[in-house]
């Protein structure tokens, strides 16, 4: 089946509110994915002087920390704030604004790096095929996706929560570009095989994520971020109230929780040329 070429609707979505709701809570957002990208940077052991290219680096939070260590860094990707964000935070680190799935790239990379940053190409066949071509011979690729949203207690809760409370949403099939869309680990093999890459590996990760610092701030977070935002994007004040409510009732039961977490399932994918 043919895929779908172009990424305007994601370049659209990340230069918008999202990207601008990104850049303004970079702090917060990196501190919710610290334990995910300790075990990435564990996985991906970038050495110092090694190339790395991060991949849909956004604010650039792990290419700094990638860079601590000694490696030459380069950000790519499509969110003009999110970038501007990156720049403000590292100058010794360069960033490009481009479409990671057709780029021009030379093969001038030992590692391609991604937290979450891979999974929203329109045709991801040509997008790793394209990848692949950043790599210098026997170079690797590490990256984190989220497993199926039904795995991630901190989607799942909400959704639940909040969908009898906004208007009908568009059924995303499990292969649209969107963070869900690697979920499927046959899928993914298939599209790095074709793309040329080896040894593929997969393993499942979970891991505590930091919502807010209490129950009231994790409520506001989870409406201005990820799968909820989408789902209220178009609800009236009336719904967003009500689904409000139905967040603080269905978070209930962790509240407890100081700071508040919730548990997070994320796949980390690696594989050589
Ligand atoms: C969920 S955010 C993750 C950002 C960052 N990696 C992090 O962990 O903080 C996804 C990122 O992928 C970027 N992105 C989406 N499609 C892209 C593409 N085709 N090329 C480059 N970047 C892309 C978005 O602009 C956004 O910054």
């Amino acid at each position: 089946m043919s895929q779908p070429q172009s990424n305007a609707d994601q370049i659209a979505f990340w230069n918008g509110d999202a990207g601008a709701k990104w850049a303004k809570a970079q702090d917060r957002l990196d501190a919710m994915l610290s334990e995910i990208s300790a075990e990435l940077m564990r996985a991906a052991a970038p050495q110092p002087g090694e190339h790395v290219l991060d991949i849909g680096c956004g604010c650039g939070g792990t290419s700094i920390e990638i860079a601590k260590g000694g490696a030459h860094v380069t950000g790519i990707d499509i969110s003009q704030p999110m970038l501007a964000r990156a720049r403000q935070r590292a100058t010794n680190i360069s960033f490009i604004e481009a479409d990671a799935a057709t780029h021009n790239f030379s093969p001038a990379f030992d590692l391609l790096f991604s937290r979450f940053g891979v999974m929203f190409f329109a045709n991801p066949d040509a997008a790793f095929a394209n990848l692949r071509t950043a790599l210098k011979p026997g170079g690797r690729l590490t990256f984190a996706c989220w497993r199926d949203w039904r795995e991630n207690e901190w989607v799942r809760i909400p959704i639940s929560a909040v969908r009898p409370h906004v208007p009908p949403q568009p059924q995303l099939g499990p292969e649209d570009p969107g963070p869900f869309a690697f979920a499927d680990l046959t899928r993914v093999r298939r599209i790095l095989t074709y793309a040329g890459f080896d040894r593929i590996t997969a393993r499942p990760l979970d891991a505590v994520m930091r919502l807010g610092n209490s129950l009231d701030d994790a409520i506001t977070h989870i409406q201005d971020f990820g799968p909820v935002s989408r789902m209220l994007a178009d609800a009236s004040t009336a719904e967003k109230a009500a689904a409000t409510t139905a967040l603080r009732e269905a978070f209930k039961p962790f509240a407890a929780r100081t700071p508040f977490t919730m548990d997070g399932a994320v796949w980390i994918v690696s594989a050589t040329l």
